[in-house]
């Protein structure tokens, strides 16, 4: 069954994956974005999406969205972006975000998919010291 297989895809991913509805909050996340973020689905769940993330997006995001949906024009839907992810530790990590739009059983929410670039970074810093 399809639905079955998507939720395979999901649980599964190597990036994490999270949803959130019209006004940020989240609905779904996966294994993956968990322990990126250090958190059970539980405990973010019906949170704001912008409780993984420091300021000063964490105290704009609603605002991100809002602008989004009465104007349509995307900074991050189709393009991707690197932002800076909050743990529950409170530190900070570099990922790799993308955005999309989905209409889902008559409504609109939105998918992230989360792809960890802290190696990359990490590498990249490193090789700026030697040059
Ligand atoms: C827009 C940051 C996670 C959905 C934005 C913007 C930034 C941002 C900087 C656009 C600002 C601008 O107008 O130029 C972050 C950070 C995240 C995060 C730091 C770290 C956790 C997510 C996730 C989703 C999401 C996981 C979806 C599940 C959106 C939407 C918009 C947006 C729908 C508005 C559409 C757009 O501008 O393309 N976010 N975001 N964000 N973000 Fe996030």
């Amino acid at each position: 069954e399809s639905a079955a297989l998507l939720n395979a895809i999901i649980e599964n991913a190597i990036d994490g994956i999270i949803t959130i509805d019209e006004r940020g909050l989240i609905e779904s996340i996966n294994p993956s974005a968990c322990k990126l973020f250090q958190y059970t689905p539980g405990e973010v769940t019906g949170k704001n999406i912008s409780v993984l993330m420091p300021p000063p997006d964490k105290h704009q995001h609603d605002e991100y969205i809002n602008r989004y949906q009465n104007t349509g024009r995307a900074h991050i839907i189709g393009i991707g972006r690197e932002v800076t992810g909050l743990r529950k530790d409170g530190s900070l990590f570099p990922f790799r975000l993308a955005v999309s739009e989905v209409k889902y059983s008559g409504r609109k929410i939105y998918t992230g998919f989360i792809h960890d670039i802290s190696r990359e970074k990490e590498a990249e810093g490193r090789l700026k010291e030697y040059a």
